[in-house]
């Protein structure tokens, strides 16, 4: 076969990989061909843009190492990410629901006791976060492993920091016998997301702005639930209805209550005033798992 004009080409590419020995992959390369040849028709590009177009993707992939992923930044910024995260975590209602993960997450963050302060010395206002983990039906889960982690009063993750010599605003804990943790910080700040690349390049051809609301990200799980990731959003934040990357949703918009100096809700005496963040978050049982396998979720998750 050769030949091929705009009219032929798509049929041509559609029965080469039509070969594909796993199922899987010939749909999505049939789906990918498919979509691909209807948006450039669609757009006509001129053969300069094209060029632009593959020196945009050039320098996306040129830009990512092991502490920036730009790829991801385009899927986050293009709805991508919430995209698959909503087809992928389709919610009983009683259970909390999820956001994008983010770049900024660290495996292997310090564990700490519960009533830690995880401020790292940063300045700020002190934010007391207390919740709980449980079920979907609502029963506690004790040793539910829990991951914090968020930005500083001026945006930025310690990730970002150059001057970072250990972890700071970022922390994980196990729930106690009732299914409750509870950690001191300082409340996060909102901020833009790098935007020094393509992607940022992306965005202000796009006349968008870059930022994000101000947000405590969660990491929960336990045995037999699916793995809860999302985040706590500021109230009254300037950015919850244009977050860059889609993530808000009115059930994980929060008041970060002000309180005054006194005895905070954990018991300790503060000297000055601080913010009190409290959340009980729900986990969704395990969608392979069969009832009777579910109703380990129900159990102490030690
Ligand atoms: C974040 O919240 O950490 C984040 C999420 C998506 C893109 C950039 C940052
Ligand atoms: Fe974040």
């Amino acid at each position: 076969m050769r030949n091929f004009d705009e009219f032929t080409i798509t049929e041509a590419v559609l029965q080469r990989v039509a070969a594909a020995k796993d199922l899987r992959t010939r749909q999505i390369s049939e789906a990918l061909v498919r979509h691909l040849h209807s948006f450039v028709r669609e757009i006509g590009p001129t053969q300069g843009e094209w060029e632009t177009a593959i020196d945009f993707l050039t320098r996306t992939g040129q830009m990512c190492d092991d502490k920036r992923q730009e790829f991801i930044l385009l899927s986050d910024t293009l709805g991508v990410s919430m995209l698959v995260d909503a087809i992928n975590h389709r919610m009983p209602e009683q259970a909390t629901e999820t956001t994008v993960l983010g770049p900024f997450f660290v495996k292997d963050a310090p564990e700490l006791a519960c009533g830690a302060d995880i401020s790292g010395g940063m300045n700020g206002e002190p934010m007391l976060v207390t919740g709980s983990v449980a079920d979907a039906r609502g029963k506690p889960i004790a040793g539910a492993v829990v991951d914090v982690w968020h930005s500083d009063d001026d945006g930025y993750y310690d990730v970002q920091r150059k001057d970072a010599v250990a972890a700071a605003m970022r922390g994980r804990f196990h729930t106690d016998s009732d299914g409750r943790f509870w950690f001191w910080s300082i409340k996060p700040a909102a901020y833009p997301v790098p935007h020094d690349g393509p992607v940022g390049e992306m965005l202000e051809a796009q006349g968008r702005h870059p930022w994000r609301p101000a947000h405590v990200h969660f990491m929960i799980g336990a045995p037999g639930c699916e793995q809860l990731v999302t985040h706590l959003f500021v109230a009254g934040d300037q950015y919850l209805d244009s977050d860059v990357v889609f993530g808000v949703k009115d059930s994980l918009i929060r008041e970060f209550k002000d309180m005054p100096a006194g005895i905070a809700a954990d018991g300790r005496k503060m000297d000055q005033p601080h913010c009190h963040l409290r959340h009980d978050f729900r986990l969704k049982a395990r969608a392979s798992m069969r009832p009777a396998q579910a109703a380990s979720c129900l159990t102490v998750a030690r």
